[in-house]
């Protein structure tokens, strides 16, 4: 497998490697990226229990593992500094780096530790669920939750390294491989070719577990997300591209208190909402017949309340300005474009979604 290298304006390079048994191979892997001197390595505490030989083997190179009972609602600041200390208590130098291995949870607030850390130290994201390998693991934002919204802190620092290992899939449950490949087919739609073509042949395959199936699919996502982020680091531009189906998402989660949907079962229905509003694109039935295979575990029937929550979640979207919510949309597949949408759209959308 390949290493994808990713140089941004700011200067930041980071390299991406896709390889089954990288976890194994992360200290040559650092080397190599010229990182050296002390290390803290922090783990998700789910991750180190379930990969516990293999993590505390890393330890003899990056010290002991410090394991972090992260969750969505203990994404906050004060893990955040939680974190800081317990790199300054194994004494990690202006010299020393960060290694993170979990979740998007863990590898978001661990990305923040090492951009506040001795106000900032490089680190390397070693994502340990799908959803994380082909998202939150690139692109430099890290962030935390305040209590009136998600990710509303952070900061972008670049990981120097990202490592991906299929292995580490194979142990997660079924629904998590599942919500990851929502993000899979979102790439896939924005993207079209032979990644399309994936999906449609291995998407079953994939969510079981079969690494053959799992890896060509994170190694196109990951290529897509490498050569967006890297012409658009900041989201000034196409980065927006890959909130398809984020809109109706985001609202779906936020409407349900974070606990019926998981991000991509969110993102699978917001993926059905936006095509709604593709009128006029070829190939809608096609990519609709893809989005209608990614698996919803609980259902998808929402109260009265709930779907009005749901709409007025889309007005507070990030990416509304001035009032009007701005939609991802496809042209065709492969060609995104950004439109804004009526309020008679949004309700549109989260019919379809639901439907
Ligand atoms: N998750 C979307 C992005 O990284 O921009």
């Amino acid at each position: 497998m390949p290493t994808i290298e990713v140089r941004f304006a700011s200067g930041a390079r980071t390299d991406c490697v896709i390889e089954s048994g990288a976890l194994q191979r992360l200290p040559a892997l650092c080397a190599n990226a010229g990182l050296s001197g002390s290390s803290g390595l922090l783990c998700d505490a789910r991750v180190l229990s379930l990969h516990r030989d293999e993590l505390l083997a890393l330890g003899a190179h990056f010290g002991d593992p410090v394991g972090r009972p992260v969750s969505e609602s203990r994404k906050t600041l004060a893990e955040v500094e939680a974190m800081c200390e317990e790199l300054s208590a194994r004494r990690v130098g202006r010299d020393g780096y960060v290694v993170a291995i979990g979740g998007g949870v863990l590898t978001d607030l661990a990305g923040l530790a090492a951009a506040l850390y001795l106000r900032g130290v490089p680190w390397v994201s070693v994502p340990s669920t799908l959803l994380a390998q082909v998202d939150a693991g690139l692109g430099g934002k890290t962030g935390a939750n305040l209590r009136a919204g998600k990710n509303l802190v952070g900061a972008f620092h670049q990981p120097r390294l990202v490592v991906c290992d299929p292995v580490l899939l194979t142990t997660l449950p079924s629904r998590e491989r599942w919500s990851g490949l929502a993000e899979v087919v979102k790439c896939a739609l924005l993207e079209g070719g032979d990644l399309l073509q994936r999906c449609e042949r291995d998407l079953e395959r994939a969510a079981s577990g079969e690494a053959d199936a799992l890896a060509p699919l994170v190694e196109g996502a990951v290529r897509l997300k490498a050569r967006i982020v890297a012409a658009d680091e900041r989201e000034g531009g196409q980065r927006a591209f890959l909130n398809l189906g984020h809109t109706v998402g985001h609202a779906l989660e936020a409407a349900t208190g974070y606990t019926h949907f998981s991000h991509g079962e969110a993102v699978a229905l917001g993926l059905r909402g936006m095509l709604a509003l593709c009128e006029g694109m070829p190939e809608r039935d096609r990519a609709l017949r893809l989005v209608e295979r990614l698996r919803i575990a609980d259902g998808r029937t929402l109260d009265s309340g709930q779907r009005q929550a749901a709409l007025e979640a889309m007005g507070r979207d990030k990416k509304a300005r001035r009032g009007a919510v701005r939609f991802v949309l496809l042209e065709r597949i492969g060609a995104p474009v950004l439109r804004e949408a009526s309020a008679e759209d949004c309700a549109r959308a989260l019919a379809a979604a639901l439907a």
